[in-house]
């Protein structure tokens, strides 16, 4: 990272132009303010064009140059990107689907991630790297990799198949241990050797589900590993530099960035919006807080996102005028301590030609490069932001392994997903100007007044241990249906649901109802919900809102259990919009959250103390602590309150 200030730039390609280009881009970075680019990820097979010969005199050139103008480099290792002749020289180090499929090359990632030759082969052009640029004094920033597991997250090859073996002897000891927690009475699953496991292959029916989720841990851990290889390389070369890798908090499922952000020096995220959608900017700011949180509150880098349209959406749309400062300045309010852009010039070849970029096909003559340059000479002056710590208000348990559980099939409503509830609940926390931290189940929540938590399916004795002892402590809980349901084995601890926290919330759940397709049921107060009912019997707690129709007529819908000093909400249907905001207030005013500012709900919010940001969704100019902020606009203010 830089030493001072925020960072601003974009993947830089220069592998891409000829030499004489190279001045050119460096002449309009410095224009711009760019003051960090990230370089090499996909350069494996142009550093290294056969077996240990190496071509690294230009990509000396190119540091050199941007060491001269000013500008930092985040360096990539080109991992992410095999030569062909490693998949010709290696042909079972190819990447093998769930049918038994090997896939092809001509693309990136496409390995087994669990290869030997693939571990010692991007071990060693990590080492080269190091050797030559450990000390190089434009280095700022090790970038690891390129996304892991961005598109080969799982391969089911045999190579993988008795890795996996090894991880599940060092988790469960022994066989009858695995046995147990597989829960291999069922159909007759059985195992007597480990030679007879497997990685979950495509099957004729549903896969045991322990058996997947162990699979998906092995997965994570496996990608993890190779992310420490070469981190653990390159350390020897720069003990002082930052080892990185970048997250892709919105698009993938399969990585538990709990574990993956205690290993790099500084958390890194890439955000693309979701272009078609009217809430995009909620999604971001959402992907944002989770970012912040993974980096335990501190400083963090967004290392990409799009200055306008990508190329991989079904439509890529456009973004506005002005949206391209608007989402940058919300991931810095959320605290992002640098901007960054993939990338720095539109490719004219390949895949991602029609992938917008700081400097557009168009060149300089365009609204994004005056957007782009007017955003660069912004953040030089907002270098005071940098190391600020985000105040938040509420926090919403995350966990990927209970998003992988929840997943599985056969589950009560294929209807009923992870995501779903947390923007849901996430939506209108935004819309509430509540600033949210994710945290873990497991982490302390003391501090915070009000804890949501939605749709955790797999909640282990620890996690409710944790909830307990929040309520009890004076924390108001909310929790969202089918939460509480299994343990880490994917088993049903015994009892009526919600088993782990039927005593926290008061209620016993006699049984699931999901809804047809389309189908409504009402609420007391005149709510409307969709998807999910349940059958609910007050065990202690009190009724709030009650089913008027629908398969529960006259159940509870919503309750609150007091308990110790504080108290445990249970929502066990599927509210939305202004609905879910109505009820909860109720929620808010429980937990002393009453008192919120007075502004409109397009308006976005976030202190960053001494600093607060003001970004102004909506169409009409909003006034926010004495200050306009124009439609369309942000404002940085002190915060005075
Ligand atoms: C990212 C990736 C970049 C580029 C970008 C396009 O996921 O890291 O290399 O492909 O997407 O949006």
């Amino acid at each position: 990272m830089l030493e001072t200030g925020l960072a601003f730039g974009g993947d830089y390609t220069p592998e891409q132009w000829p030499e004489e280009v190279w001045a050119q881009d460096i002449a309009l970075m410095r224009q711009a303010g760019v003051n960090l680019v990230s370089l090499g990820m996909f350069n494996w097979a142009l550093l290294e064009p056969q077996p240990g010969r190496y071509t690294f005199e230009w990509l000396d050139r190119v540091l050199d140059l941007l060491h001269a103008a000013g500008i930092r480099v985040d360096l990539g290792t080109p991992s992410a990107a095999p030569p062909p002749w490693f998949a010709r020289l290696h042909p079972g180090a190819r990447l093998v689907d769930r049918a038994g499929h090997a896939l092809g090359q001509g693309g990136r990632q496409s390995f087994c991630p669990n290869s030997p030759e693939y571990a010692a082969a991007s071990a060693n052009i990590a080492d080269q790297l190091g050797r030559r640029y450990g000390d190089h004094p434009a280095l700022s920033l090790w970038h690891v990799h390129n996304e892991f597991a961005g598109v080969n997250p799982h391969c089911y090859c045999d190579t993988c198949a008795q890795a996996f073996r090894r991880w599940l002897r060092a988790k469960h000891g022994d066989l009858a241990a695995l046995n147990a927690a597989w829960g291999t009475a069922f159909w007759g699953q059985r195992y007597g050797d480990w030679a007879e496991i497997e990685p979950p292959r495509l099957a004729p029916t549903a896969v045991n589900p322990a058996q997947q989720l162990d699979y998906l841990r092995f997965s994570s851990d496996t990608h993890l590993a190779n992310f420490r290889r070469e981190r653990d390389v390159l350390r020897g070369y720069s003990p002082g530099v930052p080892i990185t890798t970048n997250f892709m908090i919105a698009n993938c499922k399969w990585l538990d960035y709990w574990k993956w952000a205690a290993e790099v020096d500084i958390v890194a995220n890439d955000h693309y919006l979701a272009s078609e959608r009217e809430d995009r900017h909620v999604e971001l700011a959402m992907c944002a807080d989770l970012t912040r949180s993974l980096a335990g509150g501190g400083s963090w880098l967004l290392m990409e996102h799009s200055t306008s349209a990508v190329n991989w959406q079904p439509r890529n749309i456009a973004k506005r005028p002005g949206e391209l400062a608007r989402n940058s300045m919300a991931h810095v309010a959320r605290g992002a301590d640098g901007v960054l852009f993939f990338q720095w010039r539109a490719s004219r070849f390949g895949a991602e030609k029609f992938h917008s970029a700081m400097l557009p096909q168009a060149g300089t003559g365009t609204r994004i490069w005056r957007e782009v340059t007017d955003l660069g000479a912004r953040l030089a002056g907002l270098g005071g932001l940098r190391g600020t710590r985000v105040a938040a208000d509420v926090a919403v348990v995350w966990d990927w392994e209970a998003w992988w559980a929840l997943e599985l099939e056969w589950r009560p409503s294929q209807d009923v997903t992870f995501r779903e509830r947390v923007e849901a609940y996430y939506a209108r926390l935004w819309e509430a100007h509540l600033t949210v931290d994710f945290v873990h189940p497991e982490a302390g929540l003391g501090r915070y007044p009000l804890v949501v938590v939605p749709s955790l399916y797999l909640t282990t004795p620890a996690t409710a241990k944790n909830l307990e002892a929040y309520v009890t402590g004076g924390g108001t809980l909310l929790v969202s249906y089918f939460s509480g349901i299994v343990d880490a084995n994917d088993t049903v601890p015994g009892g009526p649901y919600p088993g782990a926290l039927r005593d926290l919330l008061g209620v016993t759940v006699e049984e699931f109802l999901p809804l047809r397709a389309g189908e409504r049921v009402t609420l007391s107060d005149g709510s409307a919900a969709d998807v999910w009912a349940e059958d609910v019997h007050p065990a202690g707690a009190e009724t709030v809102l009650s089913y008027v129709d629908g398969p529960a007529p006259a159940g509870p819908a919503v309750t609150r259990n007091a308990r110790g000093r504080g108290a445990a909400w249970y929502v066990s249907t599927r509210l939305g919009g202004a609905d879910l905001a109505r009820l909860l207030e109720r929620v808010y005013a429980d937990a002393g959250l009453s008192a919120r500012p007075a502004l409109p709900a397009t308006v976005e919010l976030v202190r960053r103390p001494p600093y607060v940001v003001a970004i102004n969704h909506g169409t009409a100019p909003a006034e926010v602590r004495g200050a306009t902020v124009a439609a369309g606009a942000v404002l940085v203010l002190r915060d005075e309150p």
